[in-house]
């Protein structure tokens, strides 16, 4: 799988189980950040929490589903992409991402999900990658529109958070949309 120089030297790799400790240090930096728009089994306060993560991920990737990649600057992680689902079987899969606040509007994460769609449908054939986010997550709705993806409507009340009940928007690009205007990943 790939390994690739994003931006300004921040290289986007997978992300292993034995990253277990950077990604727990990267998590007390992020936790507070993503809390309210992440799944809640994403956010873990200690190495075993966040081993468990990455365990989870390298036993879905082993049969060639859910994968997870982290963004590295200088050796620090700052952020990452995921496909949370991949079904090779039936063409689908769903792309997620996250970053620390500090790497938060440098065009990180655009760039970076490009690289996934583009190696799903490219490299592995996919038809449809998804994007689903709380419907006022205004950021991660800015990322899937400048993917162009599509809005295909509101899972009503589906989001759970703090006690609090919220709207999910999903969003998907289908294979020839993706391919008719490939954005260009070089950049
Ligand atoms: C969602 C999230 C990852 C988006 O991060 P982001 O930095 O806004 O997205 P990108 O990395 O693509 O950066 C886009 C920003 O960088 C700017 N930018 C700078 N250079 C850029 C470039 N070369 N290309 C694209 N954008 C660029 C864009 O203008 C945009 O900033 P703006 O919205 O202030 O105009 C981030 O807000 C986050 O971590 N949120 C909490 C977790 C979360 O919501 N995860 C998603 C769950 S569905």
């Amino acid at each position: 799988m790939f390994e690739t120089v994003v931006r300004g030297g921040v290289v986007l790799k997978p992300l292993e189980t034995w990253h277990a400790s950077d990604f727990a240090e990267h998590m007390s930096r992020a936790r507070e950040h993503i809390r309210p728009w992440v799944g809640p089994a994403f956010i873990t306060d200690t190495v075993d929490g966040a081993r468990a993560t990455l365990q989870r991920y390298a036993t879905a990737t082993a049969h060639d589903g859910a994968r997870i990649y982290g963004l590295w600057d200088e050796g620090k992680i700052i952020g990452g992409a995921m496909f949370v689902a991949f079904d090779p079987v039936w063409g689908n899969c769903e792309v997620g991402c996250w970053l620390e606040p500090d790497a938060v509007g440098g065009g990180l994460i655009t760039r970076s999900v490009a690289l996934l769609i583009e190696w799903a449908f490219v490299e592995r054939g996919m038809a449809r990658v998804e994007w689903r986010c709380r419907i006022d997550n205004d950021r991660s709705v800015a990322v899937a529109q400048r993917l162009r993806m599509r809005s295909e409507g509101v899972l009503r009340s589906s989001w759970v958070y703090d006690g609090n009940r919220y709207d999910k928007e999903v969003f998907s690009i289908l294979r020839a949309e993706w391919m008719s205007a490939r954005p260009d990943i070089t950049q």
